[in-house]
Parts: structure tokens; C-alpha cells; sequence
């Protein structure tokens, strides 16, 4: 935080002087937030609470607007009406956006270097994620020569290593085949616990919101209004096959209008 009456010089300044500032809420909160796109009505008096340290996933059909929620959330959008209230957030998009020019660890550190930090530096702090994220020996790799969960895990490090309080997930796994899916999903129980954050995960599988999160958030088809929310109290690690996980994603269905 720069002293009084210093001027703020670099961007590296700018976002710790930013940081200092304390944020409204320490989580995110949404009241009767309202959202078109022309005459398209996207979101229609949408209220979510996320409290700090909470996993909560967002689970809607196609178009109802969830990234547009995680965009809400993230200060990509400005609310028509309502109020949107959250701590610093990072989204991790919906398409892998890894820069395919740069290595694994440039990518994992991009946000580092645009806050200022030199390349050394912001490999520093990228490097001991690699093996804990399983991507030790693939540091030096492009994009292109990483498996579909690799570059996932590069891009999940990447929202990480941006030091917000808030991570805003979307369809992280969306891309990735079945098995490899259920892979991530333990690898992300895994590291959340290793490395708890707020977190806002949308996807459209049921059963991965109960493995992970704290509450699931059930959307309405556009425009998205929130139809049910279900508390997980499950004890972790959670398992696809369990019997109680199996019970909420099918209760999840049921509200979505979906004969499970
Ligand atoms: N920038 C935009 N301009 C116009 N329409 C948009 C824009 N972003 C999203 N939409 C539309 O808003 C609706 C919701 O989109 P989105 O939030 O991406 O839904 P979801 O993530 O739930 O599939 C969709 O019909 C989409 O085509
Ligand atoms: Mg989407």
C-alpha cells in the first residue's frame, strides 16, 4: 500500500493498493439482480449469498445464464437492476482461453505478470503448484502438447494464482470426457481443501455439485431466477456412487423438471 501522498505508479502498485481496500462483503451477494441482452430477458430477480470459505454451485439449463451470473460476479457486467455485492473474483471461462504460445507455467503465471511481477518471479511462485497439481515435468509444455485435464488443472492454477478471495468456475470439466471428469472432480475436492477460496462453480452435472459443494443452487430455464437450493451436509470426500449423493442429485433433478 503506498504511503500518503505517494502517487501510484505501476499496475503491481495499483492492485495491491487495491487489495488493501477492504471489500464490501468478505463473500458474494446477489439481491434481485435483473439482466437482458436487448429485448433477450436473461436473468429475472436472481438473489444468491455466498459466504467466505462456501463452495456453491450454480446448476441451470442451456442459456439461462449462468456465465452471465459469474460474469455479474466478477465485474464483467453491470446488473439492469438489483445489487451485486462480492469480494475480489476471478473467473475461469467456460472455454479453455490457455494462450497457446506460452508454456504451461507462463500461463499458470499470467496474472502475476500482468500485476507486474517479473517472469522469474512469477515462475517462482507458479512452480510449486505444478507437482502438488500433478503437472510436475510439464512446466515448459505448450497448450497443445497437454492432455484436456491437464489443461484444465494449467487453467485452474492460473484462476488460483490470481489471489482473489472468490473463484468463479464455469463448467470447468464441461469439455472433458466421463472418466476423466470424475478424475477432476477429486483432484479439485482435493486442492480446495488443500487451498480453500470462495467458490461459485457452475455446471449442468448434478452429481458433481453434491461431490463439491456446500450448497447447490438450482436455476429456473431463461430467464434465471433461483427455483431450489439444497444444503450438502455430507462428510467429505464425497463419492459419485454414494448412496446420499445419489439421493440430492436426484432430488436436484426433480426440481430442475427432470424425471431422474
Ligand atoms: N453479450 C451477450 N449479448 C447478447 N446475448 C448474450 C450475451 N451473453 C449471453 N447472451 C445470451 O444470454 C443467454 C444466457 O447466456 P449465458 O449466460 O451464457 O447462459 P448459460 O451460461 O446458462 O448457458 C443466452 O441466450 C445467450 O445467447
Ligand atoms: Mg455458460
Amino acid at each position: 500500500m503506498p504511503a500518503e501522498g505517494v502517487i501510484v505508479t505501476t499496475v503491481a502498485d495499483f492492485h495491491r493498493a487495491a487489495a488493501a481496500e477492504p471489500p464490501a462483503v468478505a463473500g458474494v451477494r446477489l439481491d434481485g439482480v435483473v439482466k437482458a441482452f436487448g429485448d433477450l430477458p436473461v436473468l429475472d430477480g436472481l438473489s444468491l449469498r455466498v459466504e467466505r470459505g462456501e463452495t456453491v454451485a450454480v446448476v441451470g439449463p442451456s442459456g439461462c445464464g449462468k456465465s452471465t451470473l459469474l460474469d455479474l460476479i466478477c465485474g464483467l457486467a453491470t446488473p439492469d437492476a438489483g445489487t451485486v455485492a462480492a469480494a475480489p473474483a476471478t473467473l475461469m471461462p467456460q472455454r479453455d482461453a490457455l494462450l497457446p504460445w506460452l508454456s504451461a507455467e507462463d500461463n499458470a503465471a499470467l496474472a502475476l505478470r500482468i500485476g507486474g511481477a517479473s517472469r522469474a518471479e512469477a515462475r517462482a511462485a507458479a512452480r510449486p503448484y505444478f507437482a502438488p497439481f500433478g503437472l510436475a515435468g510439464f512446466e515448459r509444455a505448450r497448450p497443445a502438447q497437454l492432455s484436456g485435464g491437464m489443461r484444465q488443472r494449467v487453467a485452474f492454477l492460473r484462476t488460483l494464482l490470481a489471489g482473489t478471495a472468490v473463484l468463479c468456475l464455469d463448467e470447468p470439466f464441461g469439455a472433458l470426457d466421463a472418466l476423466t471428469r470424475v478424475q477432476m472432480q477429486k483432484w479439485l475436492a482435493e486442492a480446495l481443501r488443500r487451498e480453500p477460496r470462495t467458490v461459485v462453480l457452475v455446471t449442468h452435472d448434478v452429481e458433481e455439485a453434491v461431490v463439491l459443494a456446500d450448497r447447490v443452487v438450482l436455476l429456473s430455464p431463461r430467464p434465471g431466477r433461483v427455483v431450489e437450493t439444497i444444503d450438502v451436509d455430507l462428510p467429505r470426500p464425497r463419492r459419485r456412487g454414494d448412496h446420499a449423493v445419489a439421493d440430492l442429485a436426484a432430488r436436484a433433478l426433480r426440481a430442475l423438471g427432470v424425471d431422474a
